[in-house]
């Protein structure tokens, strides 16, 4: 069944604070040293017919679009593409600049997965994340058998 991604309604809060919850330990997220309420921000969600099945959200300064979350429900069947082409294509119209976002050293599948969409890495903000369990306590120390520690920022220019 194909795809299709729809900006959040307000009606779409209660799937939107249960993927944020699934993914990332709750509705507020931790990153850049900033404690970010990814519910209140606009976003946009992929439909199966009529299943939700991925989130995504973001933030705009200025001509700087920041993809601040997204999470597929289930990985490896479209959905994050789906998300990550709808935000482009949205910011573009916009006539955004940059669009841009920040995984952890950990992810390798999200580094491989923005990498084959285009994005750049720009920096690596070093014990980011250490930093950021002080805001959040329920950020993992390790995943996979690797430290969380670090911010790795991504980029496209647009
Ligand atoms: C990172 C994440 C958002 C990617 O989303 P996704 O829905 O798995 O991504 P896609 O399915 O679009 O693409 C992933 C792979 O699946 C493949 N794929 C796409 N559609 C497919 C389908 N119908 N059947 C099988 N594979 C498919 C894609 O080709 C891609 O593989 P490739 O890179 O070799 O081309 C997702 O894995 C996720 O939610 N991870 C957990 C949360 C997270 O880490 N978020 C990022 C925090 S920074």
């Amino acid at each position: 069944m194909a795809i299709e991604v729809r900006p959040a309604t307000p009606a779409d809060q209660p799937y939107l604070r249960r993927s944020l919850t699934a993914a990332f330990s709750g509705t507020v997220v931790a990153v850049h040293d900033e404690l970010i309420d990814a519910a209140a921000l606009p976003a946009a969600i992929a439909w199966h017919g009529s299943e939700p099945s991925g989130l995504l959200t973001y933030r705009v300064v200025g001509a700087d679009w920041e993809v601040v979350s997204i999470a597929a429900d289930r990985s490896g069947s479209g959905v994050g593409s789906a998300l990550l082409g709808w935000v482009r294509e949205t910011a573009v119209a916009a006539g955004a600049a940059r669009l841009w976002l920040v995984t952890t050293n950990n992810n390798v599948n999200a580094l491989r997965f923005y990498q084959r969409h285009g994005y750049d890495l720009v920096a690596v903000h070093r014990d980011a994340v250490t930093r950021a369990r002080a805001l959040k306590p329920a950020i993992p120390t390790m995943l996979d058998g690797i430290p969380v520690r670090h911010e790795l920022e991504l980029e496209v220019r647009l």
